[in-house]
Formats: structure tokens, C-alpha cells, sequence
């Protein structure tokens, strides 16, 4: 699935979308460059989900989990900081295998080998200085699920 974003107004809305078909137990991975829209997307989820709260690049507290809807869980992750994927593995391992919590992920791929199968792959490229090319990819049962609720 692809989509052609124009603003970050427009990006936080389809977060919006996807935030409010989410059940719980996804894990979304965000790819793409410094500045393509990752958080601004996680934004919009949030709100999909629920979520009041401001939310906040987890640049440099490398995680943040908000209360949302249906007594679920966002765990938002950003890994741009992290040299030693060891000291975060045991906590996204329980965030990724937990029923009621949704993870979303940027610059993901040192923690790699914690993430499961089933992952919604975000990725997000610019084409000019306000629109991204959105491709969305789904690559198990709850992922794919979430992509037939877009549509
Ligand atoms: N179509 C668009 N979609 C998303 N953001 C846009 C768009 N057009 C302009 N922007 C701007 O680009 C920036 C995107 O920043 P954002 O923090 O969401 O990126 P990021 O992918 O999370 O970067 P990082 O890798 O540094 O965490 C914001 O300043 C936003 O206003
Ligand atoms: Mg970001």
C-alpha cells in the first residue's frame, strides 16, 4: 500500500487512521531518514489511540509508554542513540509479545533480532520538502490486519 503525504497535518491524520484501527500487540517499525516524519506519524497514532498527551521524540530517553484506549499500551521507541541493543532487549522483548501493547519503533534495526515476524513496516521518503512517499507492508496475521482496515 502507498500513499502520498503533502504536510505533516496530513501525516499526523493517516497516524490517526492507522491509531485507530490498532487492537493491541502490533509492532510498527518507522523507516526512514532524519526528519522524514517518523514521530510526526507516531503523533497522529497516539491520538488514533486515544492518547491526550503530548507526545515527545524519545530521542534521548530512548523510550516513553503512554496510557491509551481500551486499557492498551503505546510504547514508542527510538534507537538512533543506542550503541549496545543489550541493555534495551529485555524490555522490548516484553513490549513487542505483550497483548495490550502497541510498539512503534524508530531506527530499529540494532534491535533487529528482538522484533518479531509480524511487523507493519512504515516507510516513510521524502519527495519534496512537504511530501513523503508512504509505503506500508505487512508481514503477518496482526499486521496484515491492520493494512485491510486501511484500506
Ligand atoms: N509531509 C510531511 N510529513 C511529515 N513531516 C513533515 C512533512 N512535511 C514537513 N514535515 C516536517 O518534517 C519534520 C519531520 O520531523 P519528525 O521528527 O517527524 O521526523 P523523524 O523521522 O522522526 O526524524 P528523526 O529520525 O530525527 O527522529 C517536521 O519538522 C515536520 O513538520
Ligand atoms: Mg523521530
Amino acid at each position: 500500500m502507498e500513499v502520498t503525504i503533502t504536510s505533516s497535518e496530513d501525516m499526523e491524520k493517516l497516524g490517526v487512521r492507522i491509531g485507530q484501527v490498532l487492537a493491541g500487540g502490533e509492532v510498527l517499525e518507522l523507516v526512514g531518514d532524519v526528519g522524514a516524519g517518523k514521530t510526526t506519524l507516531t503523533k497522529g497514532i497516539a491520538r488514533g489511540l486515544g492518547i491526550v498527551n503530548d507526545v515527545q521524540s524519545p530521542t534521548f530517553t530512548i523510550s516513553r509508554v503512554y496510557e491509551a484506549r481500551d486499557g492498551l499500551r503505546l510504547a514508542h521507541y527510538d534507537f538512533y542513540r543506542l550503541v549496545d541493543a543489550g541493555i534495551m532487549s529485555a524490555e522490548l522483548y516484553e513490549s513487542v509479545h505483550d497483548p495490550h501493547t502497541v510498539t512503534v519503533l524508530e531506527w530499529a534495526s540494532i534491535v533487529a533480532g528482538v522484533l518479531p515476524h509480524d511487523v507493519l513496516t512504515i516507510q516513510l521518503a521524502p519527495i519534496l520538502e512537504t511530501s513523503r512517499k508512504v509505503s506500508i507492508a505487512a508481514n503477518g496475521d496482526k499486521s496484515r490486519a491492520v493494512m485491510e482496515k486501511l484500506q
